[in-house]
């Protein structure tokens, strides 16, 4: 945004239910400022049975792109022209672009989730890494993982069929093992592998008591990852911490798959430093 909303300001937004607490407008119409972009983010609270209709009028209406959330990553699908192979694959899409008239399906989730670990130092190839939850998340993080060239995934979940699904998909792209979540299971997966990664809410604001893992189960080899940007240090990441870990927020995340939505809409390079800055600055408050 560059201080004021024209006519010539181009609108994008996000679509989801909720929207309220989204970082999504903040990081983003920083970048726009920061840019001196004639851009503007907007949060659309968007119902399940209103989806197709809010994307066709949203987009009848002149919006540039749009930033797709749960619940309706999976649904959107059916109401665009055209779906980037990632994103076809993922059977989910995040980022909608208008290209040549055609509304452009794309998933940034996955690759900004191995970029905020590239920023990090960490390098996923040819590493065991345990996968801890069976959601919409560890799906995008599976795949990711994957196609970046990880040695085996092991997923532990509280729902083992939830995780065994998982496998099926995920299957020929990499070597997949499936515990169910208990001490036990943790313990000896945690043996074996080289990063460990929460994508389960466990440990989310409110519940910031909560750990999926027992802080004296981590050596300080591990590298540990969670997903959760809300609070910026889990109860997870503190005990990592302690025990010697190196460990990775998931407000990286946040921004490179924001900074990757922002360069499909815009065509610029995205300021992430200036992306982050604003998360922490409106996490911190
Ligand atoms: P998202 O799209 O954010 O991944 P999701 O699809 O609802 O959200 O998945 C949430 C994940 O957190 C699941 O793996 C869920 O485990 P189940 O598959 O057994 O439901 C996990 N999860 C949520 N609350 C949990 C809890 N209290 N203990 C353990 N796992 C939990």
């Amino acid at each position: 945004m560059t201080g004021s909303i024209l006519g010539t300001t181009k609108v994008v937004g996000l679509i989801g239910s909720p929207v309220e607490h989204s970082l999504s407008p903040v990081i983003h119409n920083a970048a726009f400022r920061h840019l001196q972009l004639d851009y503007v983010y907007v949060p659309f609270p968007v119902h399940p049975d209103g989806l197709a209709r809010a994307v066709r009028g949203l987009f009848q209406a002149g919006i540039a792109g749009l930033n797709v959330t749960v619940p309706h990553k999976e649904r959107v699908l059916d109401c665009l022209d055209r779906v980037d192979h990632y994103a076809q694959v993922l059977g989910a899409v995040n980022t909608i672009v208008k290209e040549d008239g055609q509304l452009v399906g794309y998933n940034t989730d996955g690759p900004g989730f191995i970029q905020s670990l590239q920023a990090e130092g960490v390098d996923v190839r040819g590493k065991t890494v345990l996968v801890i939850g069976a959601g919409g998340a560890a799906r995008a993080v599976a795949f990711a993982l994957g196609q970046a060239g990880v040695r085996e995934i092991i997923f532990v979940n509280r729902t083992v069929e939830r995780a065994q699904n998982l496998k099926r998909e995920i299957d020929d792209l990499v070597q997949v093992e499936v515990l169910p979540l208990t001490p036990e299971t943790l313990q000896k997966s945690l043996q074996c592998c080289q990063i460990v990664i929460n994508t389960t809410t466990v440990g989310m604001y409110p519940h910031t008591d909560n750990t999926p893992v027992p802080g004296q189960l981590l050596q300080p080899r591990l590298t540990v990852v969670d997903l959760i940007y809300n609070p910026l240090e889990t109860r997870l990441l503190r005990a990592a911490k302690r025990a010697g870990c190196k460990t990775v927020s998931g407000l990286g995340m946040l921004v490179y798959q924001g900074a990757a939505s922002f360069e499909l809409w815009t065509g610029k390079t995205a300021p992430v430093g200036v992306m982050t800055d604003a998360a922490l600055a409106k996490l911190n408050r």
